[in-house]
C-alpha cells in the first residue's frame, strides 16, 4: 500500500503534490508528507493522519519549490506517527525518498549501517533504505542513479520509490519492483505516481515502469529508463482513456454512493461489444486466442482476495452450473503458500480490481511456474496483474475510489457471466434457447439495477433500524450465498458492525445460537430453487425474535408477510440474481455507516490497494 507522487517542472510543486496525495489517499491515510527542493535546499513537511492535516500543519510554512515528492502512508513497520511518516531523509540531509512496499532485509542493513555511524530516528524500513543509498553514494562519490541502482540490487522485498538529491536539482530517480509506478509526460514537466489518478489532470501520456526498472527523470532529457543491470530500455508511451470527471464525486456526498449509482452504466460498459441479443452471441476478445485451452481445461482455479474473492465464488457457481467445468476458488494468499496441485491442464483466473494485490500477484507467478494458463479479470488498465497474466479482460468499471468495492464487484460478476456463457455455448452444455434467454436477460440487467436503486429511501429507513446494533447475520443460498458474504463484508468494512455471512442452511449449525431480539438477520430470499427452505429459515429466525430484513423478488407475498422489512428486486434468471441482490446490501451498509458517523470512503485501517503480503 501507500501512495507516492512526485513532480518535476516549472510550476509550484506543493499544490500538485497535495492534490495527487488526496487522489491516492485510498491507498493509505495513516500519515502524509512532502519534500520540496528549492535552490539546493530540502524542505520536509510530515504529519500523522490525513493529507488535510498535513495541509493545515504546513499552512504557515514556506512551500516554494518546483520539484518535490510526496507520500500517503498505510503503516507496516513503525507506528503511524509524524516521525515514521515519509519522505525519509538521509543522515547528511542530502537525499529525500518516498517508498511504497517493504524492504525485507532492512533489519540486517540497519545493523550494518549503525556500525558505520548511522543514526535512525524512527522504525521504518524506508529510513534504512535512504541511509543505505547515502552510504553507497558517499563511499564512491556516485551519481544518485548509480547509488540507487547498486542499493536496490542488495535489498530484498517490494518497492516503488522516488528519490531526489539536494546536490542534483532538476532530477528525480524512480524504481519499482512489485509495487506500481507511473510516469506522466507533460510539456516540459513530469509527474510520477503510484497510479495515473494524480497525473490524468495534466497529461494522458504515461509510461508504466516495469519490474526492476529504474527511471532517471531530468528536466533536460525527460525520463531515461534502464534495468537494474544498467541496460537501456525504450519505454512504451501509453495514451490513457480516462476523464478527470471520473475521479471526482460529481454531486454525490461520497465516492461509494457515486460508485453504487454508476452501476447501471458500468455493467453496460462491461458488456459493450461483448454480447449481441439479436444475433445471439457472446464474445470476450481477451479469450479468443485461448478459448480452446479454456474449453478443454481439466479444471479452473479462481484466485482472488476480499470482494474479488466473493465474485470468484459466484464465478464458480456460474461456470459449473452453465459450462460444467470443475472450478475451485482459492484465497490468493492461501494458494501461494500451501503447495497446491496445479498443472498445465489447469486454467487459473485471477480477479482483482486494482490489479496490484500482492498475494494475487504471487499466486499468478506460482500458477505460471506450474505451467497453467493464467487469465486476468482486472479493472485498472495497465496494472501489474493485467500485464503478468497470459490473457484477460478488463471490466471497464472506471476508477473505483471508495475503499469498499461496489461497482468493481458487479463488473467482475458480469465478466464472469459473459465467460460462463461463452464456455457453455462452446461446450454445448446448455440448449440454444436457454443460451439466448440468458443473453437477453443479461442485457437487461443494467435497467433492472437502476430499478433497484429506486428503493434507496426505503433502504435508508431500514438502515436506521439497524444502525445501533452490534452484530448482523447475512443469509443466502446458492448464487446468493456469496452475496451474503459480500453484504456482511460491506457492513464490517465501513460501519464497524460485526457481521457474518452464512449459507442459509448452515444457520442451524451454529449461528442460530446467536439469534435474539438484538440480532438483525438479512436474508437474500430471491432463489426460485429452495424457496421453501429459505421460508423455513426465516421462520426459524422469527421464532427466536430475530429481526428479518428480506431481499425478495417483486410481488413475493409469502416472505413479505413474514419479514419485518422487505426490499424488492426485479425478477431475473437465477444465475444473474447476484447482480441485483447485492445492490440493496451496498446501499444498506452505506447508510448505516453514514448514520454511525463513520468515514464511508476511507474506513479505518483499510486500504484499497494491498501491495503488501
Ligand atoms: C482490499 C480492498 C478490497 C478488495 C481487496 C482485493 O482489501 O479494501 O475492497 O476487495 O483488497 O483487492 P483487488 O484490487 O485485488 O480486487
Amino acid at each position: 500500500m501507500c501512495g507516492i507522487v512526485a513532480y518535476l517542472g516549472r510550476r509550484q510543486a506543493w499544490p500538485i503534490l497535495i492534490k495527487g496525495l488526496q487522489r491516492l489517499e485510498y491507498r493509505g491515510y495513516d500519515s502524509a508528507g512532502v519534500a520540496l527542493l528549492e535552490n539546493n535546499f530540502l524542505k520536509v513537511y510530515k504529519k500523522k493522519g490525513k493529507v488535510e492535516e498535513l495541509v493545515q500543519s504546513a499552512s504557515l510554512s514556506d512551500r516554494e519549490g518546483t520539484q518535490g515528492i510526496g507520500h500517503t502512508r498505510w503503516a507496516t513497520h513503525g507506528a503511524p506517527d509524524d516521525n515514521n511518516a515519509h519522505p525519509h531523509i538521509s543522515q547528511d540531509r542530502r537525499l529525500a525518498l518516498v517508498h511504497n512496499g517493504i524492504i525485507e532485509n532492512y533489519a540486517l542493513l540497519k545493523k550494518a549501517l549503525e556500525k558505520e555511524g548511522h543514526y535512525f530516528s524512527g522504525e521504518t524500513d524506508t529510513e534504512v533504505l535512504v541511509h543505505f543509498i547515502e552510504e553507497i553514494q558517499n563511499r564512491d562519490d556516485l551519481s544518485l542513479e548509480e547509488a540507487v541502482r547498486i542499493a536496490l540490487t542488495r535489498v530484498t522485498g517490494a518497492y516503488a520509490i522516488v528519490v531526489m538529491d539536494r546536490n542534483e536539482p532538476g532530477k528525480l530517480v524512480a524504481a519499482r519492483k512489485a509495487s506500481p509506478l507511473v510516469i506522466g509526460l507533460g510539456d516540459g514537466e513530469y509527474f510520477l505516481a503510484s497510479d495515473a489518478t494524480p497525473i490524468i489532470e495534466y497529461t494522458n501520456r504515461v509510461i508504466y515502469l516495469n519490474d526492476e526498472e529504474i527511471a532517471v527523470v531530468t528536466l533536460a532529457d525527460g525520463p531515461q529508463v534502464r534495468t537494474m543491470n544498467n541496460e537501456e530500455q525504450t519505454p512504451f508511451i501509453q495514451v490513457l482513456d480516462m476523464e478527470i470527471e471520473q475521479l471526482e464525486k460529481g454531486g454525490f456526498d461520497h465516492f461509494m454512493l457515486k460508485e453504487i449509482y454508476e452501476q447501471p452504466g458500468t455493467i453496460a460498459d462491461c458488456m459493450r461489444g461483448r454480447l449481441n441479443v439479436e444475433q445471439g452471441w457472446v464474445r470476450l476478445g481477451g479469450l479468443d486466442d485461448y478459448l480452446n485451452r479454456v474449453v478443454q481445461a481439466r479444471r479452473i482455479i479462481i484466485a482472488a482476495c476480499g470482494t474479488s474473492w466473493h465474485s470468484a465464488l459466484i464465478g464458480e457457481y456460474l461456470i459449473e452450473d452453465l459450462a460444467r467445468i470443475p472450478v475451485e476458488v482459492e484465497y490468493a494468499s492461501e494458494l501461494r503458500y500451501r503447495n497446491p496441485i496445479i498443472s498445465e491442464e489447469d486454467v487459473v483466473i485471477a480477479i482483482s480490481q486494482s490489479g496490484e494485490t500482492a498475494d494475487t500477484l504471487a499466486a499468478i507467478e506460482l500458477a505460471r511456474e506450474k505451467g497453467a494458463l493464467v487469465y486476468g479479470i482486472v479493472n485498472v488498465v495497465g496494472s501489474s496483474i493485467a500485464r503478468l497474466t497470459h490473457c484477460g479482460s478488463y471490466i471497464h468499471a472506471g476508477p473505483e475510489i471508495g475503499v469498499a468495492s461496489t461497482k468493481a464487484f458487479t463488473g467482475q460478476v458480469t465478466l464472469l457471466a459473459l465467460m460462463a456463457l461463452t464456455l457453455a455455448h462452446r461446450r454445448g452444455t446448455i440448449t440454444e434457447s436457454y443460451f439466448r434467454r440468458l443473453v437477453l436477460e443479461l442485457s437487461e440487467i443494467p435497467q433492472k439495477v437502476a430499478k433497484v436503486l429506486e428503493s434507496n429511501a426505503k433502504i435508508e429507513y431500514i438502515a436506521g433500524e439497524i444502525k445501533d446494533r452490534s452484530n448482523a447475520l447475512y443469509l443466502g443460498r446458492g448464487y446468493n450465498f456469496p452475496v451474503a458474504l459480500e453484504g456482511a463484508l460491506k457492513l464490517k468494512e465501513i460501519s464497524y458492525i460485526h457481521a457474518e455471512g452464512y449459507p442459509a442452511a448452515e444457520m442451524k449449525h451454529g449461528p442460530i445460537a446467536l439469534i435474539d431480539e438484538n440480532m438483525p438477520v438479512i436474508v437474500i430470499a430471491t432463489n426460485k430453487s429452495a424457496y421453501d427452505k429459505i421460508v423455513s429459515n426465516i421462520q426459524e429466525v422469527k421464532a427466536r425474535k430475530g429481526m428479518v430484513v428480506a431481499v425478495v423478488v417483486e410481488g413475493d407475498e409469502v416472505i413479505s408477510g413474514m419479514a419485518d422489512y422487505v426490499i424488492e428486486i426485479p425478477n431475473t434468471e437465477e444465475p444473474f440474481t447476484p447482480l441485483l441482490s447485492v445492490i440493496p446490501l451496498q446501499l444498506l451498509s452505506y447508510h448505516i455507516a453514514l448514520m454511525r458517523g463513520c468515514n464511508v470512503d476511507q474506513p479505518r485501517n483499510l486500504a484499497k490497494s494491498v501491495t503488501v503480503e
